[in-house]
């Protein structure tokens, strides 16, 4: 229900401080992720989007909470969003060591309820990723993926 609401909503573009979203979406992922946990988090500065904030929150949500949660397993987690400029553009991205995934996968992970790893180790829907293409597709951006298993995974967007 929330990916077709997302599909419809009309987009409300503002000028957003990126850096002030991410850490204000980092410190309301829940408590329980992160707690007992040594996790680095490093937020390099960026420019500031035309964007909508609420749907942003949505992504940066997602993509933080993917972070968390496939790092778990890691004795020191580290996170980072930052980005690049490549053609005048700017690309974002939520980079993390965590457990990673094979290559061979990275266009499932954007469909709906596909997931690579195990419900028992690592609870979730497989909706996420779907949620985050969709809205980064609304704002006319790309998203994609890549990992090393066992090294990492980034996620790199454009709005
Ligand atoms: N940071 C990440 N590191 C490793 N695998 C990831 C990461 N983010 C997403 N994935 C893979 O993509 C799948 C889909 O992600 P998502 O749509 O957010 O679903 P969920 O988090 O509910 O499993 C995950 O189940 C996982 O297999
Ligand atoms: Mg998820």
């Amino acid at each position: 229900m929330t990916l077709s609401r997302i599909g419809r909503r009309p987009i409300n573009k503002k000028r957003v401080d990126l850096e002030k979203l991410v850490k204000e979406t980092y410190e309301l992922l829940s408590e329980a992720e992160r707690k007992d946990r040594k996790v680095d988090f490093t937020v390099k500065s960026c420019p500031p989007v035309s964007s909508d904030p609420q749907l942003l929150k949505i992504v940066l949500s997602n993509l933080l909470s993917n972070a968390l949660k496939f790092t778990r397993k890691c004795k020191k987690a580290e996170i980072e969003f930052g980005c690049k400029i490549k053609d005048k553009k700017t690309i974002f991205y939520v980079k993390d060591n965590g457990i990673g995934f094979d290559m061979k996968y990275a266009d499932k992970l954007f469909a709906p309820f596909q997931r690579l790893h195990k419900e028992e180790e690592y609870e979730g829907s497989g909706i996420g990723l779907a949620t985050v293409q969709r809205i980064i597709r609304r704002h006319g951006g790309e998203i994609r993926a890549e990992s090393l298993p066992g090294s990492g995974s980034t996620f790199y967007f454009t709005l």
